[in-house]
């Protein structure tokens, strides 16, 4: 596992991958994709509503299958395996952010990023916590641990949403809408905390509406009734 980095395959591998809603009249939210994302990339998704962005990540998310095609989710054929270890792959590989920050209102910031662990660490209380609290200084919040949410602007909940999502070290974060109910000043703060998640190593997945939160990542793919098209954008040094 050494030097073997060039060698990882994608975080996310989508060949063909396809999604209809059934109904009485079935609705192709998604043609069939190819999309490939490398570890610790920054990638934009951008179009407008009902173009397919939910439906996208709801896939990548693992919170849904296609109707067609493969996904290889690091490596992992995500067609072959059982719910329960697409479950454990989801809870810890992947994490999600919202536009809606989804905090409990009554538990302090701490306890709130601690009930992330419930399900996917059987370590001790005290880990948890240690672990929680090391998420939330990494997002820029360790003097506010003890806070409820309400006491909080809507930047800070959101890193506590950001904190929420990593404190599974995941290898993928997705966000839908990140910055959707933030000012601009406070999205620029939330964008600063996700760029230096990327410099960790991260892999960074934003599905955005918005041209200025897309601009910050290095692709940026289009998606509009269901079909993507790409545009490399800035420097590209991940060849
Ligand atoms: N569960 C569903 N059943 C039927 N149609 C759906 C369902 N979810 C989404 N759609 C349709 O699929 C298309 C894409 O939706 P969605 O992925 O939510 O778009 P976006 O997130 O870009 O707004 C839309 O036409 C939407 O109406
Ligand atoms: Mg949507």
């Amino acid at each position: 596992m050494t030097s073997a980095t060039c060698a990882a395959p994608p975080v996310v591998d989508l060949r063909g991958v396809a999604r209809t809603y059934q109904g009485p009249s079935p609705v192709t939210a998604l043609h069939p994709v190819e999309l490939r994302i490398g570890v610790g990339e920054h990638v934009a998704i951008i179009g407008p509503s009902g173009s397919g962005k939910s439906t996208l990540m709801n896939l990548i998310g693992l919170l849904d299958r296609p109707t067609a095609g493969t996904y290889l989710m690091d490596g992992v054929d995500t067609s072959q395996i059982s719910e329960r270890d697409r479950t454990a792959l989801r809870g810890h590989r992947i994490g999600f952010v919202f536009q809606a920050f989804h905090l409990m209102p009554h538990r302090s910031c701490v306890e709130n990023v601690m009930l992330a662990q419930l399900y996917t660490s059987r370590r001790p209380k005290a880990t948890r916590r240690a672990n929680a609290i090391e998420a939330l200084v990494q997002v820029g919040l360790g003097h506010r641990l003890e806070a409820h949410p309400g006491t909080l602007s809507g930047g800070e909940r959101q890193r506590v949403a950001i904190a929420r999502a990593i404190v599974n070290r995941p290898k993928l974060l997705l966000a839908d809408e990140p910055t959707g109910n933030l000012d601009s000043s406070m999205a620029h703060s939330v964008l600063d905390i996700l760029d230096n998640l990327i410099a960790d190593g991260l892999t960074l997945l934003v599905i955005t509406h918005d041209a200025t939160v897309a601009a910050r990542a290095r692709r940026t793919v289009r998606i509009a009734d269901g079909r993507l098209t790409e545009t490399q954008t800035g420097a590209t040094g991940a060849g």
